[in-house]
């Protein structure tokens, strides 16, 4: 299969071009878009059939369910058995935004796309794009992150097309992505809002709207101990090539062990590729040292994260080791950015 490669600005929507994606999507096809988090692999949410295909053009298992992406809060009724009060204050709240819902299904939605659940995480993306595609596209749109099953999420439409290339119809390059992690999901089957992946949208701000919430105990532990309620987080995600151990501690002392650790990995003819930050990088001896941005910036980690454990993989580096980005006070996407990076580690974090 050719895939069709079109770039298109949030400022400059090509209305024609995303008419055209969205008859693919609604002939069965797959189409990848940008949205505010990563970029999503887009097929008809209504279409078992398009969800199969969503599946095989990932190579990801068939019981991990997909998200269903709206463009319109009314459109969120038809797809849910029913619409819950704190389901309307969080979408008056969040969205557009970087959050997903997780609300008890309708028959509209086939077991293919929610992975035989009874339940369906809808959310609607703050992107232009992403909104006008998912119009265009008919209004149900599954999108799953758009990269090969086990790699980090794509933000960089680069990194869409290295992993799906001839596997899909189409793919919309809306340059780099804003926030960089995956929408916090929020179970609301649960009497108590459980958080089943941390995001942009922390705990705080749900509380501020809902109430009480809680965190599912699988986000900071390794996930083969406890096992997970949103079913993808089971699977060992976002892994880099290379072996990538987190150590934290004091900042000096961490230069010092990873430095130290570099050299012994060097004499063994291992590639090393470190992650700093702006404040520390120039103290690092590895091959390839690479800053996620500032402390003070959460943010910009955010952002960076999965680009650099792609670089690192394009580099050949086998051995990397990574500062420790422990959630602060002020938690802030502190916590999903520590939840990613453990997965990436397979959970190895060692303190000093
Ligand atoms: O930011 C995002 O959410 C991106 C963009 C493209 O919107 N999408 C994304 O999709 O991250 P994906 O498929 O990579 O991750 C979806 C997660 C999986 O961990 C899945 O198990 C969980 O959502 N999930 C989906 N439906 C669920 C359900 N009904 N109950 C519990 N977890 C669910
Ligand atoms: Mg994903």
């Amino acid at each position: 299969m050719k895939t069709q490669i079109v770039s298109m600005d949030e400022k400059k929507i090509d209305m024609e071009m995303l008419r055209k994606a969205g008859e693919i999507i609604k002939k069965g096809g797959l189409v990848a878009f940008p949205t505010e988090t990563v970029y999503g692999l887009g097929g008809d949410a209504l279409n078992e059939e398009s969800s199969e295909r969503i599946y095989r053009a990932k190579g990801r298992p068939s019981d991990n369910p997909l998200i269903v992406h709206i463009c319109r809060i009314e459109d969120l009724a038809p797809i849910t058995a029913q619409v819950p009060d704190a389901a309307r204050k969080l979408a008056d709240a969040f969205w557009p935004g970087p959050l997903t819902m997780v609300l008890p299904k309708s028959d509209r939605v086939p077991g293919a796309t929610t992975g035989g659940l009874d339940t369906v995480a809808v959310r609607m993306p703050g992107h232009k794009v992403a909104l006008a595609f998912i119009e265009a596209a008919g209004g149900y749109v599954a999108a799953p992150s758009a990269n090969r099953s086990g790699k980090p999420s794509p933000t960089l439409a680069k990194y869409v097309t290295e992993d799906m290339d001839g596997r899909i119809e189409m793919i919309i390059d809306g340059g780099e992505i804003q926030i960089g992690l995956e929408s916090t999901i929020v179970d609301l089957t649960e009497e108590i809002p459980l958080i089943l992946r941390p995001g942009y949208i922390t705990k705080e701000m749900l509380e501020k709207v809902l109430g009480e919430v809680r965190v599912d105990r699988a986000v900071l532990e390794d996930g083969s101990k406890q096992p997970p309620r949103a079913p993808g987080m089971k699977y060992r995600h976002y892994a880099p090539k290379g072996e990538l151990t987190i150590i934290g501690g004091a900042q000096e002392r961490v230069v010092d062990e990873i430095n130290r650790r570099t050299r012994s990995m060097q004499e063994k003819g291992e590639k090393v590729g470190v992650i700093g930050t702006d404040d520390t990088v120039a103290g690092y001896l590895a091959d390839s040292v690479k800053s996620a941005g500032s402390r003070k910036e959460e943010t910009t980690i955010a952002r960076a994260l999965y680009r650099i454990l792609r670089e690192f993989d394009e580099e050949g580096v086998t051995v990397i080791y990574s500062e420790s980005f422990d959630a602060s006070e002020e938690e802030g996407i502190g916590q999903a950015i520590m939840n990613r990076l453990l997965k990436a580690a397979g959970h190895r974090l060692e303190r000093i």
